[in-house]
């Protein structure tokens, strides 16, 4: 390794403790491919705090201890920005909140929040519940072998595009042309990770062309989309206010008071500029240009989908390979939907907002689905300023940090047989026992995850709804369910599942 330079021990400065050698090719493109076993055998080498060199410049710290993530994430989050590995999503997401950083991202923050309140989740659990049903009885039939995880892609692309554009608002070929969008966009942005393919957007090879085609559609459908929102915004009364409109008939006025609606309004709203230096407020009207809002409308599809397609495609095999919990799983949906109240056309209750409060274990098996397979398996940031993360080292500007929530949430120091899975583990002392960032699924401080809420209500419903009516089981051997770990937490080639309705 060079010359340590962090120290402060005997006047010397130097790095944390970490393979000794620069990253060479060959093992870094190893790591790009499958970085999780490099970097828990890093961890397991060398402790909670690690370094090594990826390439002749950059350093990497490898921090695997909750108290200092907490400080990184949260108590001095103004250190750092979003590591360079996210700049390439930048091109597509533009400035939109994944991407943004400073004050702009906490303007832009306040702006987006609205469209994520209480009051719209639950108008947002209609939408996806009823589409969830529309979308299972119109495609699934008793005995068909089908890649899960292609499944619960679909269903999540077009559950975000109807709570973004309204359920009235969308026909099936744009719902189609939004799905094949974004999945040609994060396919390409995937094989950019690899630098040696970085080559190919200069080239015109199909895949290239595929990619600019399927943004510029996207592009103007969304465009399409604010320019009509606009319109009809135009239109109201002027008095109307940003909360649920009156009355309980929610579900009539899903299409008027969609995400991208209430995003346009949200812009007549005063923001606060408060700035870390000093204690001052300043209340200001900001609003969004027609960019700013294909930026927030782009990222909210892409962070939007993929990480609950992914947290719904790990539970149903982790189901599938635990029978006892699945039938505790369905035990507590038989005893919460009982047969009165809303009743669907097979004759059985629909589920309701309220009811997912009531799904206790439901909920703590897509918890423990999410400790065992974070959607985001690991959360990286860039030092903008020198940082002392503990009295030994002093981490230099421009270093990088990985978190890895697969890591931490595999840690024996926190969770007892830490492979297994184990709902039952979720109990509130347990939870409370915990340091906060032991587990962190959605990450933590002001870059946490704005969609938690509707996360966690979509997969509540989808799975009650699903378990429900159909019993899932694995068609290939459990070996060849392999990780693929690259923006999110995929299985590499999908999960070929077996549907048998119950
Ligand atoms: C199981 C599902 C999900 C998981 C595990 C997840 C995880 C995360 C994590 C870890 C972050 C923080 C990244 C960082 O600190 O660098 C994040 C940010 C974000 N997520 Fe999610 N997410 C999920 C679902 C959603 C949904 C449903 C939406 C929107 C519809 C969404 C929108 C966003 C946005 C916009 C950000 C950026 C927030 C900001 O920087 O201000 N996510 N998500």
């Amino acid at each position: 390794m060079d010359e340590k330079p962090n120290s402060k021990n005997n006047g010397q400065m130097a790095f944390p403790p970490g393979p000794d050698e620069i990253i060479p090719y060959h093992l870094a493109l190893k790591f790009i491919s499958n970085p999780i076993p490099i970097l828990m055998e890093i961890a397991n080498k060398y402790g909670d705090i690690s370094h090594f060199k990826f390439g002749p410049t950059l350093h990497v710290y490898l921090v695997n201890n909750a108290y200092h993530i907490e400080n990184i994430l949260v108590k001095h989050n103004s250190n750092f920005i979003k590591s360079p590995g996210l700049r390439l999503a930048k091109r597509v997401l533009g400035n939109g909140l994944l991407t943004n950083e400073g004050s702009a991202h906490k303007i832009q923050r306040q702006l987006v929040q609205p469209a994520f309140s209480r009051s719209r989740v639950k108008i947002y659990g209609k939408i996806i519940l009823e589409h969830c049903l529309e979308y299972v009885d119109s495609t699934w039939k008793d005995s068909m072998v089908l890649d899960i995880h292609k499944e619960m892609t679909n269903m999540t692309i077009s559950i975000i595009s109807k709570i973004l554009f309204g359920t009235n608002n969308l026909a099936i070929s744009d719902i189609d042309k939004i799905s094949n969008s974004i999945t040609t966009i994060i396919e390409y942005i995937n094989k950019l990770r690899l630098p040696f393919l970085r080559f190919i957007e200069v080239l015109p090879l199909p895949l290239t062309i595929r990619y600019r085609q399927a943004l510029r559609s996207l592009d103007k459908l969304i465009y399409a989309k604010i320019e009509e929102r606009k319109e009809t915004a135009e239109s109201r009364p002027s008095n109307e206010s940003n909360s649920l409109p009156g009355g309980t008939n929610e579900s009539q006025n899903t299409g008027y008071f969609d995400m991208l609606s209430i995003l346009i309004k949200s812009s007549d709203i005063k923001i606060t500029e408060n700035n870390d230096e000093s204690t001052t407020n300043n209340d200001k009207a900001a609003k969004m240009t027609n960019q700013q809002l294909r930026d927030e409308v782009m990222t909210i599809f892409l962070a939007g989908h993929e990480t609950t397609a992914n947290a719904l495609t790990w539970t149903f095999y982790l189901l599938s390979q635990h029978p006892q919990v699945e039938s505790k799983i369905i035990g507590e949906i038989a005893s919460v939907f009982g047969n009165e109240g809303n009743i669907d056309d097979n004759g059985d209750r629909m589920a309701t907002f309220e009811d997912i409060s009531k799904l206790k274990y439901t909920e703590m098996v897509l918890m423990e689905s999410m400790r065992l397979y974070p959607p985001s398996w690991a959360i990286g940031r860039q030092a903008i300023k020198d940082y002392a993360l503990d009295s030994r080292y002093v981490i230099p500007s421009g270093s990088v940090i990985i978190m890895s929530q697969y890591l931490m949430h595999h840690d024996s120091r926190y969770f007892s047989q830490p492979w297994r899975f184990y709902p039952e583990r979720w109990s509130t002392e347990f939870r409370s026992s915990i340091p906060r960032f032991s587990y962190f699924p959605f990450g933590g401080g002001p870059r946490s995850c704005i969609g938690e809420p509707l996360a966690w209500t979509e997969g509540i419903i989808i799975l009650a709804t699903i378990l429900r009516k159909w019993k899932i089981t694995l068609e290939e051997n459990a070996q060849n369910v392999k990780l693929q770990p690259i923006a999110t937490l995929r299985p590499k080639n999908g999960i070929r599942m077996k549907l048998h309705k119950r």
